[in-house]
């Protein structure tokens, strides 16, 4: 298993691109099942996630390859299967995008239930109630969510949940809805930039859809989706890891492809912060020229600042002098990072669905583990943040959603490696950071891979 090491303590510093938005790849890839034609994707992250959708669809009969650097050609023309298995389904959650694609395109569908993960209960009776008011018949048997329809009916319907909408739902019944027939209104629909990204290749597929964007989708039914080229979003929730790691190591980034639209509540809070944002046609810029100031976080469904985003601003507010607060209120036990900042000398007192932090003494590098995918971009904020070396350990949730995010974190300056746990060097490796206590503060560095030291190395 591999983990990263950061010597941290360095400001990140110069240019870097993000890649294509995990969230919209996914449900794209998904859809493309319903279009029997080639469909040709750009701007597809690399990403463990994307190559688990890949091996989904692969199972179901459809062929997907690569075609140059983050392209992928999907035909789903000799898809024959409508069962999405267990094994796959229990890998990523975004696998249940494609019920709604297969109900489409065969009137049947046998998808594992995806269960539940550790940012906390994760439902998918809205899903269910969508595809249902669209006439499908649903059962759950043997921990699979079984689901027949004749033709799809165009329907009114609500997928209003107790936490807001629901964004893999709303893509769902979205998806399902474009080769319904008739009329289908969703009212409180998810507004997520990755929703009216999946709409966009829909339409450009021949799909029939108005209100992106808002909380009220028309779609008319068509008979068909076609083939169609597409180029994906940027990653919003990438950038905002990327300008939050920014401001907590005070260093001054350059993102040319960052999605700044997308991104308005995520800037206005690192502004409040006292962080300088700047927008402007070379992209967006974040630097640290202030003394930070507190800030009380809230995380909400689009338009407000991402839940994604919730753990990377507890990371970031650790290091601001005063008193601040995070509060999700789509996901309210997603406060597993807590406890793995505290072991790098934060202070956080989790009260319900909020976190109060008493930030601003210097945090100490520690071994650390992530609990979930945003989790571990938080543990490498702070890691990237503290004094000392840290050791973030199971990062493959990391690479479920960042691709080569230490080779990005590098070009920036980090002093940052992947080393797997299990290579001849580790106990050197161990050593090295069980001693660097008695070491003056800054000096220490992680040794590489390969065994050679990344000390004053400005790659
Ligand atoms: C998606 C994102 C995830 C993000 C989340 C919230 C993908 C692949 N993943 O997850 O990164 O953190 O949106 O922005 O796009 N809920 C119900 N019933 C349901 C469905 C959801 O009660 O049927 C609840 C959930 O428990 C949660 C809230 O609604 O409290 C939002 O969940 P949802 O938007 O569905 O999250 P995902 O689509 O799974």
């Amino acid at each position: 298993m591999d983990m990263l090491v950061v010597q941290g303590g360095r400001p990140l510093s110069g240019t870097v691109y993000v890649d294509g938005a995990k969230n919209a790849a996914l449900p794209i890839m998904a859809a493309c099942l319903a279009i029997e034609g080639s469909v040709s994707l750009g701007r597809v992250p690399d990403l463990v996630d994307v190559r688990t959708m890949t091996l989904l669809l692969s199972s179901l009969g459809v062929d997907v390859q690569a075609s140059g650097e983050n392209s992928v050609v999907i035909d789903a023309s000799s898809a024959g299967s409508w069962v999405a298995e267990y094994d796959l389904v229990r890998r990523m959650r975004a696998s249940i995008c494609v019920l709604g694609p297969l109900l489409a395109r065969f009137g049947k569908a046998r998808v594992s239930l995806p269960g539940g993960c550790n940012i906390g209960h994760r439902p998918v009776d809205l899903h269910l109630k969508g595809l249902a008011a669209l006439g499908a018949d649903i059962q759950i048997v043997n921990g699979y969510i079984i689901a027949e329809c004749n033709r799809l009916q165009g329907a009114e319907l609500s997928l209003a949940g107790p936490f807001g909408s629901t964004v893999t739902g709303t893509c769902n019944v979205l998806m399902a809805a474009c080769v319904a027939k008739g009329r289908t209104v969703i009212r409180s629909a998810a507004m997520e930039p990755e929703v009216v990204d999946l709409g966009q290749f829909l339409i450009a597929a021949g799909a029939e859809i108005r209100g992106l964007g808002t909380s009220v989708i028309e779609v008319d039914g068509v008979d068909g989706l076609h083939a169609a080229e597409y180029q994906i979003v940027p990653d919003r929730i990438e950038a905002a890891t990327l300008a939050i790691a920014a401001a907590a190591t005070r260093g001054s980034v350059l993102i040319p492809n960052a999605p700044v639209d997308d991104l308005h509540q995520v800037l206005e809070m690192l502004k409040a912060a006292g962080v300088d944002v700047d927008v402007s046609c070379a992209g967006l810029a974040i630097q640290t020229s202030k003394v930070l100031t507190s800030v009380d976080v809230v995380a909400q469904p689009y338009p407000g600042i991402p839940t994604d985003c919730q753990a990377q601003f507890m990371a970031l507010l650790t290091t601001v002098k005063g008193r601040s607060s995070v509060r999700d209120t789509v996901f309210p036990d997603r406060f597993m990072h807590a406890s793995e900042l505290l072991r790098m000398g934060a202070t956080i007192q989790r009260h319900s669905d909020m976190a109060e932090i008493e930030g601003g003494t210097k945090l100490t590098g520690a071994n650390v583990m992530a609990s979930d995918l945003r989790a571990s971009a938080a543990l490498v904020i702070a890691a990237l943040a503290a004094d000392g070396i840290s050791c973030v350990r199971r990062i493959y949730h990391l690479d479920r959603g960042y691709a080569k995010l230490e080779r990005k974190l590098s070009t920036l300056g980090a002093i940052i490696d992947r080393v797997s746990d299990n290579e001849p060097g580790r106990p050197h490796y161990l050593q090295h950071i069980n001693q660097q206590n008695e070491m003056p503060t800054g000096r220490a560095s992680p040794p590489r891979s390969d065994g050679s030291s990344s000390a004053n190395d400005h790659r």
